[in-house]
């Protein structure tokens, strides 16, 4: 098709809404569907590949690997992709730190690349209870470490009248093996709603960053009691990962020696993620897993557990991961006079529709309504237990069904998926906007506060305001 105009793909990428029109690439074919998009059979789905590449979803929707669909398809060509699918690369540089990162799946969207971090489409996010693990976040501060395992070892320091220990990665598989369902959640998921109200540094998060695994390895608690380390309120078990920043200090964090002594904490030496061995991305071949904590905690790459008096000293434990005043500022922010996170607080989010998006509304015999699905979340083991939404700025709440384990309050470390049907007025359905807001109460009777001004803070942690989320209705 040589007889059409080329884009370049920033062009592309321009062209994600039905305001700005909705472009897609297919291989090095460039399309318009906006007209399309509304009568399109898969809903609002079709959004999420607006401005980009529909190849990585029509590799997991495998209904549109048809003749007729692609023949659809071609009707929409307005032209090529400039410069093809080539792509030059730092990544394959000898001796760049970068030559060795894993392959990731398309569908992976980087806030940024060096270091890799990326959420998955949050239109997907709420399609599997436990997210499948090539579409689970990363979240990576330094380059990915090389390890065998053969080299793997893993240091215990109990500080206890027992030498330290050092664990081969069959040592760890020949304990007792645990099983646990847990979410990870990074301390800046959702972030880049918080900055719309202020800015904020770091990396713009979605909703994304966030995903629900079957966690498999040896229980911390064991290894640790077998080493003769006894409860103490006031002490801490430090973990260190493999991967060094240039001044040679590895990743680490801490947790309270009693979370890690629980039997109930459920903490692991995880070599599992969903039945399959940790891939490179999600710390192979162990890290640790501590439910209920932020993300940062569950140190990936795991090669040192030192049991000391005082917290981590690295960067991550000190000066960043905290939370602060929203009248703290980078001028006085003092970052020793604030507690490192540990337990998330209560969130949820919408995961469709998608925001801007075009939303059927469905006939029934009581008027029309949308249906709305998304994540509810809360740390410390708390469990969910109810998500409320509301189209009308809270004149009326509507409560969501909830698929959810089974597990025991304090111990219900997964997340929960939910459901709602929102009834739409007249009055709506001819006005054409619709906002729709989701909060989520966990077993503490939690419940997220409805605004980020008063919880803003100037890392975009703890970002857990009302989801709200605007969509046209047709
Ligand atoms: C279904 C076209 C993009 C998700 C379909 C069908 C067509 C179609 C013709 C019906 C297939 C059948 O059942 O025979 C297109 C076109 C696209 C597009 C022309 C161009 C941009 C997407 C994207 C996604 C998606 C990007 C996901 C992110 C789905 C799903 C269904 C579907 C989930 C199945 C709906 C159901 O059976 O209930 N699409 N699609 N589509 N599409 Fe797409
Ligand atoms: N562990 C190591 N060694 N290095 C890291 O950069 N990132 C942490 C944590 N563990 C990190 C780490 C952060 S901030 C988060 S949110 C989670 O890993 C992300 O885990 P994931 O990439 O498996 O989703």
């Amino acid at each position: 098709r040589s007889d059409l105009p080329t884009y370049k793909q920033a062009q592309v990428e321009s062209h994600n809404s039905a305001e700005a029109r909705i472009w897609v690439t297919y291989g090095l074919g460039v399309y318009d569907v906006t007209d399309f998009a509304e009568n399109h059979p898969g809903g609002d789905k079709i959004m999420m590949a607006a401005g980009s590449a529909i190849d990585p979803f029509w590799a997991i929707y495998q209904q549109h690997n048809t003749l007729e669909v692609l023949e659809l398809l071609e009707g929409f060509r307005i032209g090529n992709l400039e410069g093809g699918l080539a792509e030059t690369s730092v990544e394959t540089e000898l001796g760049s730190p970068w030559a060795q990162e894993p392959q990731r799946h398309a569908l992976l969207k980087p806030a940024s690349k060096r270091p890799f971090n990326a959420e998955p489409p949050i239109g997907m996010l709420a399609e599997n209870f436990l997210t499948p693990n090539e579409l689970f976040y990363v979240r990576n501060h330094l380059p990915v470490p090389v390890i065998t395992e053969a080299e793997y070892e893993l240091e215990i320091e109990t500080g206890c009248a027992k030498p330290p220990l050092t664990l081969t990665l069959a040592g760890i598989r020949a304990l007792p093996k645990h099983s646990v369902t847990a979410a990870i959640m990074c301390g800046g998921n959702r972030r880049s709603e918080m900055t719309k109200f202020k800015a904020v540094k770091g990396l713009s998060w979605g909703a994304g960053a966030v995903g629900n695994a079957k966690w498999s390895g040896a229980r911390l608690c064991d290894v640790l009691a077998q080493q003769g380390v006894k409860p103490d309120e006031t002490r801490h078990v430090i973990f260190e990962g493999a991967d060094l920043d240039p001044t040679s200090h590895p990743y680490g964090a801490s947790i309270p020696l009693a979370k890690a002594l629980d039997p109930r904490g459920d903490v692991l030496l995880a070599y599992e993620m969903n039945d399959e061995p940790l891939s490179r991305d999600h710390g192979y071949p162990i890290r640790v897993i501590v439910p209920g904590t932020v993300g940062a905690r569950n140190v990936k790459w795991l090669t040192r557990i030192v049991v000391a008096d005082q917290e981590s000293d690295s960067h991550w434990q000190q000066n960043d991961y905290k939370g602060f005043s929203p009248s703290t500022d980078w001028d006085t922010v003092d970052f020793s006079k604030s507690d490192a996170i540990q337990a998330m607080p209560v969130t949820s989010a919408i995961c469709t529709p998608q925001p801007g998006s075009r939303v059927r509304v469905d006939e029934d015999k009581d008027g029309g309504h949308v249906t709305v699905r998304g994540y509810a979340w809360s740390g410390g083991g708390r469990k969910i237990v109810r998500v409320d939404l509301t189209n009308d700025e809270g004149q009326s709440w509507h409560v969501a069904e909830l698929e959810q384990e089974d597990q025991p309050d304090g111990r219900h470390y997964g997340w929960s998926l939910w459901t709602a049907r929102l009834p739409v007025t007249e009055a709506q359905r001819k006005g054409g906007d619709l906002e729709i807001w989701a909060k989520a109460v966990d077993s503490a009777y939690n419940v997220q506060p409805e605004k980020f001004e008063h919880i803003w803070n100037l890392r975009g942690v703890l970002a857990n305001a009302y989801h709200k989320v605007r969509v046209k209705l047709v």
